[in-house]
């Protein structure tokens, strides 16, 4: 009797043990203010906004975010009878979120709702890795990751299907199943296209039945569960996921960004986890505001700008008799080393009034030179340490000694503290960008435009070739083509990009160049070759004969990626109707048409398949003719022109169409 009794009492108790695990895993945040903001373990760029708004990522580029359950959910229960029986749980989740890309229509790159064995993934890398593993981890089990990928970019290293999708992925970043992100509407079978990273909230529900082994997946842009998902996948995730795991979301932004934000989160085990009702979510601020924060950010920061530069000139103006030249600095061979005093009385004391541009890499003033009454170009790059520009200095003692007539010359360079001072060759005719987009003030003539890419051609085969090193330029683009006093083109900046990364660790290196001109491997690899020299150039011959830039945010959406619309046109058989309207039909249509073919093959998206610059210069000298431009058989199949992008997974600081620097 006694035995029956505490027999059923072991039962009970283990009966209420396991309610009880199941009762204790659940909880809803109809937004992250107040207590719910403490009850999340973030981690990179996530933060909680005013209001409650879980942010994963801003805008930045290459930034990770990550925001888990702080403490973990057990999605096991183990016999305690015999430790090997092990019984997986059910699981169940809804949240709503919204993807908002820095530039329309491209994303960058995505985020998923993970589980995972902890709640920081120290060594994920951002990008295409959605912050999720690292390219080590690829596909090892001992990883006991499940993600379902909510991802914006189409990535062919990972198969993606497109770039709007959603997919179940586990231990790797290759996705299991994955489908085009849709809908279907309330109990409707009639499926809806839906757009990822339109900006608007969209709920999602990810449903995982132990019993059978069945995973969905249901998206909606509205507060009720569709009855139909939208991915059904069998299988069995016990091996994936161990006894003890965290949830949460990771997301990540490569060189093109997305702010990815979730409004609310509910999550449960063993049963339905809670639908979110969106209108009591919190909402996002008015865009409008912030654009006016900006401006108004823009027009203080220009204010104290103004206020800064006013300032230094008096100072230097103070100091300009106390100038210390250090021991290696005499040391430093090759250019020609110039007194600061004689700059900064060629440039007017760098007067705004001299400015010729500005950019990321710092201030070009217009000097003349006192004694000899030269006109010249003076680059003001800042650093925060003596020891960065010593080490740059090193490069320039390279740099000048390149010699060619369509580089811009490097004449001598000076340090004052921390600033570096770069003194070019003036041209007189200002870079090429300026003649091509918007309104320029003089429409340069075919002519004109073929023999400048000759030119910058022939600067880049000796850049490659013909120096005693290779010298990869890094940053070819309308903006670096400085355009002499007869109109020859030069590449400008050649060797500096090197100098702007120093010291940065490979996952985070910045890729130095500008958007659309950024061959699709270096986000990738990090590593600029030749060939991503060649991928710029070839964005370069696009724009000369389109006069339009690489990616243009005023364009019909078709025309928004120029390679691709370029694609298309030649394709349809029309490969003239690209061809800048404002030479009014006065051009060689041969020349036009080689240049288009060779522009089309350096942009390639497998880089062995680009032409050398020397092949390309070849080409454009008329020595031999092109291959014929043909569908792109590596990942990427110019055929599939909408789902393809060379940029896809690519993407920059600013894209040239926003870019301030103007070059000299
Ligand atoms: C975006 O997030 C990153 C990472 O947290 C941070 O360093 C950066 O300052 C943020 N940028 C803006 C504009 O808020
Ligand atoms: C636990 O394991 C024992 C022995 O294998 C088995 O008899 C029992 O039914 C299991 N209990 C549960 C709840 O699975
Ligand atoms: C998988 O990961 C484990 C733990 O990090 C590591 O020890 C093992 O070497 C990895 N396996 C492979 C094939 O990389
Ligand atoms: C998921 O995909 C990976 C890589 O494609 C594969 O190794 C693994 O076996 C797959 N897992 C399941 C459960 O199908
Ligand atoms: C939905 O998407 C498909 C494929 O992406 C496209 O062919 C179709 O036109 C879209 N439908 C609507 C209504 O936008």
């Amino acid at each position: 009797m006694a035995k029956t009794r505490t027999l059923v009492l072991v039962c009970v108790l283990t009966l209420l043990l396991v309610t009880d695990i199941a009762k204790s895993q659940e909880f809803f945040f109809n937004g992250f203010g107040g207590a719910s903001a403490t009850n999340m373990a973030l981690n990179g760029g996530a933060v909680i906004e005013h209001k409650g708004l879980l942010r994963l990522t801003n805008n930045t580029q290459r930034v990770i975010g990550h925001a888990f359950y702080p403490t973990p959910i057990q999605f096991k229960h183990t016999n305690k009878s015999s430790s090997t029986d092990t019984k997986l749980f059910s699981f169940s989740t809804a949240f709503a979120f919204a993807i908002i890309p820095q530039y329309p229509k491209l994303g960058g790159h995505g985020f998923a709702f993970t589980i995972s064995r902890s709640a920081s993934l120290a060594n994920a890398y951002p990008s295409q890795y959605l912050g999720l593993l690292n390219p080590k981890e690829l596909g090892n089990f001992s990883n006991h990751l499940f993600a379902v990928e909510f991802d914006t970019v189409q990535d062919f290293e990972f198969e993606d299907i497109n770039d709007n999708h959603v997919g179940v992925n586990l231990n790797n970043m290759v996705s299991n199943k994955s489908v085009e992100a849709a809908f279907f509407p309330e109990d409707s079978a009639n499926k809806q296209n839906l757009s990822l990273k339109s900006g608007k909230v969209i709920q999602a529900w990810v449903d995982y039945d132990s019993s059978n082994n069945q995973l969905e997946v249901r998206l909606s842009p509205t507060s009720s569960k569709p009855t139909y998902p939208i991915l059904k996948y069998k299988v069995d995730l016990s091996p994936i996921l161990q006894d003890s795991m965290y949830v949460g979301f990771s997301a990540s932004t490569g060189l093109l960004a997305s702010t990815h934000y979730i409004f609310g989160w509910s999550f449960k085990i063993n049963g339905e986890a809670k639908t979110l009702s969106l209108h009591n979510l919190p909402s996002l601020s008015v865009p409008n505001k912030t654009q006016n924060h900006l401006i108004l950010g823009l027009s203080l920061s220009f204010i104290l700008t103004l206020a800064a530069i006013s300032l230094a000139c008096y100072l230097f103006r103070r100091m300009k008799n106390t100038e210390v030249i250090e021991a290696w600095e005499r040391d430093v061979v090759g250019p020609h080393r110039f007194p600061y005093k004689e700059l900064h009385k060629a440039t007017k004391c760098f007067k705004d009034k001299n400015l010729l541009g500005f950019g990321g890499s710092g201030r070009v003033y217009k000097g003349v030179l006192p004694k000899t009454h030269m006109e010249i170009a003076v680059k003001r790059i800042s650093h925060e340490s003596k020891q960065r520009v010593q080490e740059f200095v090193s490069e320039v003692s390279t740099i000048g000694r390149l010699r060619h007539r369509n580089l811009v010359q490097l004449l001598g360079w000076c340090r004052k503290q921390n600033d570096l001072l770069l003194v070019y060759d003036f041209m007189k005719n200002g870079s090429l960008d300026r003649y091509l987009f918007d309104q320029p003030k003089k429409i340069l003539t075919w002519e004109e435009r073929f023999k400048i890419i000759k030119g910058v051609g022939l600067g880049l085969v000796y850049l490659h070739e013909e120096w005693e090193q290779t010298v990869i330029h890094r940053d070819v683009k309308a903006g670096n083509v400085l355009l002499d006093n007869e109109m020859n083109g030069r590449l400008g900046d050649f060797g500096l990009a090197k100098l702007y990364e120093h010291g940065a660790n490979p996952s985070t290196t910045r890729v130095v160049g500008t958007m659309g001109y950024l061959a699709p491997e270096l986000t990738r690899t990090g590593k600029p070759t030749t060939s991503s020299d060649v991928y710029a150039f070839g964005a370069l011959l696009l724009e000369v004969v389109c006069g339009r830039r690489p990616i243009d945010m005023k364009a019909l959406p078709e025309e928004l990626v120029l390679v691709d619309w370029v694609w298309e046109r030649w394709r349809m058989g029309a490969p003239l109707a690209v061809v800048d309207s404002r030479l009014g039909n006065v051009f060689d249509e041969v020349e036009v048409l080689m240049v288009i073919k060779v522009g089309l093959l350096c942009s390639a998206e497998a880089p062995e398949k680009r032409p050398s610059m020397r092949q390309v210069v070849r080409y454009l000298e008329m020595e031999v003719a092109p291959p014929p431009a043909v569908v792109d058989g590596g990942g990427g199949c110019y055929g599939e022109l909408h789902s393809y992008s060379p940029w896809s997974s690519v993407g920059d600081d600013v894209p040239s169409s926003l870019s301030l620097s103007g070059g000299r």
